[in-house]
């Protein structure tokens, strides 16, 4: 197989819901271009509706209207977050600091994940938030009069971090979320650029209360973490290269772009700055892979790219570790139990470790049955192994690509073909 060509990859996911919660309250006109379009932005886009905000059908240039701090309503009916966590995690924030009641309900994996991390936060800040046994949805988050709150989360989660910082924005109070190493920081910087008042610490960030929000326009830049498995199969390809454009190259994302050189692969970029984040064009060539050792430190900048890095392990001289990764297991789906069973299944030596996994990787052709979960990046990382010359690899549920990358199998045909 070679690659040839060039992909404009989809707008980031993780900025394309924080660019429709903002633009929704900010008071006035936001001009988005390069918004994602793709199922987890439409669960953002009907709670933000259900609620009260103005959102026109999603478009790859929109203008969004925002109704202020002030300006949204309870719902009339359950808030639909379909698989997406973001929209479940941030919104419930906005609601709580809204003063607003709402129940949030989800498909069966979303139904499943933990909520407890945003259920702490919040009620320290003075919310109801009652959660279904086990700590999932459906979540009732009954706001009311928030205080400020200094909190320490466990996990480095942009999306707990997200919650309490939007919960503040709305209640107009102060707020300081601790984290135990940086996530994502899309958040900070876009609340920035609409005339928050944030401070950046060495282990976190807090907010002061600000009247409104100020609109801005904003192109999203591709996404880093659907760039990565047309990355990832420009390095496995026998010859030949793929430019990759626009993408966002945000230090707190770029973990697994920059892990590749680290294996061996021929990938170049220049970034710069766009509207507070950093993009660039990415090219990237075949090369000999060499297996890697990750560890807690890594893990937070490529938590997304973890089951692709599983994958590319199975195809590197050596054994790769992955560890400090147990936030896996609470994704769309079990992503250690369920990479080490897919590779297992199509002959890859791996094994499960409690918060992560080892593979060793070979030349042999892979040929097996996986199973998604319908877990889009499941599908995905095993679809960059089966476009391998010589895999017989069948997927149960393909169609879950629409979460993230509704275009990936096209785009995967398009540079492959
Ligand atoms: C996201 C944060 C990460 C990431 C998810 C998107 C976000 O989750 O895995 O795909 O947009 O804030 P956590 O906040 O749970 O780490």
């Amino acid at each position: 197989m070679r690659v040839h060509g060039q992909v404009v990859v989809p707008g980031d996911k993780s900025i394309s819901h924080r660019a429709l919660i903002l633009s929704a309250l900010a008071p006035g006109a936001s001009r988005l271009t390069g918004l994602l379009r793709s199922a987890d932005i439409e669960s953002t886009a009907a709670v933000l509706r259900s609620l009260g905000a103005q959102i026109p059908t999603l478009g790859d240039d929109m203008v969004v209207t925002g109704v202020g701090r002030k300006g949204l309503s309870n719902p009339t009916d359950l808030l639909d977050c379909g698989n997406s966590g973001t929209t479940t995690r941030l919104m419930a924030g906005v609601v709580a600091g809204a003063g607003l009641t709402a129940t949030f309900v989800g498909d069966a994996s979303l139904s499943r994940r933990p909520m407890g991390r945003i259920a702490r936060p919040l009620r320290a800040m003075g919310a109801t938030v009652n959660l279904a046994d086990g700590g999932g949805l459906p979540m009732e988050v009954v706001g009311g009069t928030l205080r400020g709150v200094d909190y320490s989360s466990e996990a480095a989660s942009a999306q707990v971090k997200s919650a309490v910082l939007l919960a503040a924005l709305m209640a107009g109070v102060p707020a300081r979320v601790r984290e135990p190493a940086l996530s994502r920081d899309h958040t900070e910087r876009m609340l920035a650029g609409r005339g928050a008042h944030l401070s950046i610490h060495p282990d976190g960030v807090s907010i002061e209360p600000v009247d409104e929000l100020t609109p801005c326009d904003m192109r999203i830049p591709g996404d880093p973490s659907s760039a990565a498995f047309l990355a990832a199969l420009a390095a496995l390809a026998d010859g030949g290269e793929l430019r990759l454009r626009s993408v966002c190259l945000n230090p707190t994302r770029a973990g697994f772009l920059t892990l590749l050189r680290r294996m061996g692969i021929r990938i170049e970029w220049e970034a710069r700055d766009e509207g507070g984040e950093l993009v660039g064009d990415i090219t990237v060539a075949p090369g000999k892979l060499t297996a890697v050792e990750v560890g807690a430190a890594d893990v937070p900048a490529m938590i997304d790219e973890l089951p692709l890095l599983a994958c590319l392990a199975a195809r590197a001289e050596g054994e790769t570790v992955i560890r400090g990764a147990g936030e896996l297991r609470v994704k769309e789906s079990d992503r250690i139990t369920a990479v080490v069973a897919n590779l297992r299944a199509i002959g890859v030596r791996a094994e499960e470790l409690e918060d992560g996994m080892t593979i060793v990787g070979s030349d042999r052709p892979l040929a097996g049955s996986v199973r998604t979960h319908g877990d889009h990046r499941l599908a995905m990382a095993f679809g960059v192994l089966a476009a391998l010359d010589g895999s017989q690899i069948e997927m149960d549920d393909a169609e879950c690509v629409a979460v993230s990358y509704p275009e990936f199998w096209n785009d995967l045909a398009r540079v492959t073909g």
